[in-house]
């Protein structure tokens, strides 16, 4: 996921461990996390010190597989992508929840001088994504050790390529909503962000993340000499009038209730001071959360550049390239989670997100297609405070490890919950 905007500033002081606040209901999940921590906390170090990107990563593949090996699971990967997709299967006929982690890193080059910091030159595990595959290995572990306690299957999702490269798509493609052989009833995912307090869970029903499109608009005009602008069509003043013509029509197009943002972070023309360029071009990205709003903007863009650059005699193309879709949490596998989670790791751990982020994430494709949630797991390290320390994408991102179990038994609860309300009622 892209980095999410800070918290706007609080209290200062160190980050409270919400896991540890409250009465929870189903301690022994939390306390069997805890057991499992030291072991997940040493394969979420070594996947750390070697990030790999993209789609094609055999290292933490491989790490993923040795981690997962002896637990009774069966395991399939990819085709067109590294990837893992581990069947858990319980006690007696069910339905199947699938549970996913992110494996792949961005190329950052890591600045946080930890022990376990990367080796990979300019490659960095910056958006946690360790800590996911260590959590989700962790919770299959977890669950595994259950299985007599619990009817049906949890699948266990590992998926390279979160960071812009569709490998979610990619897996759906390939067969994971089905990978127990049922379809998939219920999906759940965790990520970390250092900019919540370490344990708290957010997730809210509905849009949660933004669908996030990438757009690039070239504008021709006619190149002349400078001292001469009325020989040529310069196309230099049309693209910024662009720029500012697509915030107006944002402000103006878009409702006061729904949401949108589109940042130009790019403009180029020319080569030399003294000649009028024939072209001028300029890219950004559009974040929107619901569907129609991000197909009219689409629409609005390609208007809005057509039209301004045809004011001045030129012309303008514009090129969307779709990234990933909204991410929306299904309504009733949120207020399972909310339930689950507070149960597992106490009432004060669990709140509802108040707003949407801006950010993009690929588990959209899954809850495209099943009925499912995305939380944010709080991170924040130890002796900082939410707001101050490195966000997401940072080279000084760190976590703070302690919600590895945290993850864990959250992962855990949600499955488990899901399965036991799912099961047969013996009464019937
Ligand atoms: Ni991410």
């Amino acid at each position: 996921m892209t980095p999410p905007p800070r918290d706007p500033p609080g209290p200062p002081g160190p980050a409270a461990h919400l896991s540890a606040a409250g009465a929870p209901a189903v301690p022994d999940l939390l306390g069997e996390a805890r057991r499992l921590a030291p072991q997940a906390v040493a394969l979420r170090r070594a996947l750390h010190r070697g990030p790999e990107e993209g789609l094609t990563l055999p290292a933490t593949q491989r790490l993923v597989l040795d981690a997962l090996d002896g637990l009774g699971l069966e395991i399939r990967t990819g085709r067109a992508l590294s990837s893992v997709t581990a069947t858990l299967t319980g006690a007696g006929d069910g339905p199947t929840i699938l549970l996913r982690a992110d494996m792949d890193a961005l190329p950052v080059t890591e600045d946080t001088g930890l022990p376990f910091a990367s080796r990979a030159p300019g490659l960095m595990h910056a958006c946690g994504h360790d800590a996911h595959m260590a959590m989700l290995v962790g919770a299959a572990r977890l669950l595994a050790g259950r299985r007599a306690a619990f009817a049906g299957r949890v699948v266990f999702m590992f998926q390279p390529g979160e960071e812009g490269h569709h490998g979610a798509r990619l897996m759906i493609e390939e067969g994971v909503l089905e990978a127990s052989g049922t379809r998939a009833e219920a999906a759940f995912a965790l990520h970390v962000d250092p900019n919540l307090p370490a344990g708290a869970v957010r997730l809210r029903p509905g849009p949660q993340m933004a669908a996030s499109d990438r757009f690039r608009v070239v504008v021709r005009g006619r190149g002349g000499h400078a001292s001469a602008p009325h020989t040529a069509c310069d196309p230099v003043p049309v693209a910024c009038e662009i720029v500012l013509a697509l915030q107006t029509a944002l402000t103006r197009g878009v409702a006061a209730d729904d949401s949108a943002v589109l940042s130009v972070t790019r403009l180029a023309a020319g080569t030399a001071a003294g000649v009028i360029p024939d072209t001028a071009e300029l890219a950004g990205t559009l974040r929107t959360l619901a569907g129609p709003t991000r197909l009219r903007l689409h629409e609005t863009i390609a208007r809005v550049a057509g039209g301004v650059a045809a004011a001045h005699g030129a012309t303008a193309e514009a090129v969307i390239d779709p990234g990933y879709p909204v991410t929306v949490n299904d309504p009733g596998v949120t207020g399972l989670v909310l339930r689950a989670a507070a149960d597992a790791l106490g009432a004060g751990a669990v709140d509802v997100l108040p707003a949407p982020q801006m950010t993009a994430e690929d588990f959209s494709y899954v809850l495209q297609a099943v009925p499912g949630a995305l939380a944010f797991l709080g991170a924040c390290p130890p002796d900082r405070a939410p707001h101050e320390t490195p966000a997401l994408h940072s080279p000084r991102m760190t976590i703070d490890e302690d919600v590895i179990a945290t993850g864990i038994a959250c992962e855990a609860a949600v499955a488990l919950a899901f399965l036991a309300g799912r099961a047969p009622d013996p009464d019937r």
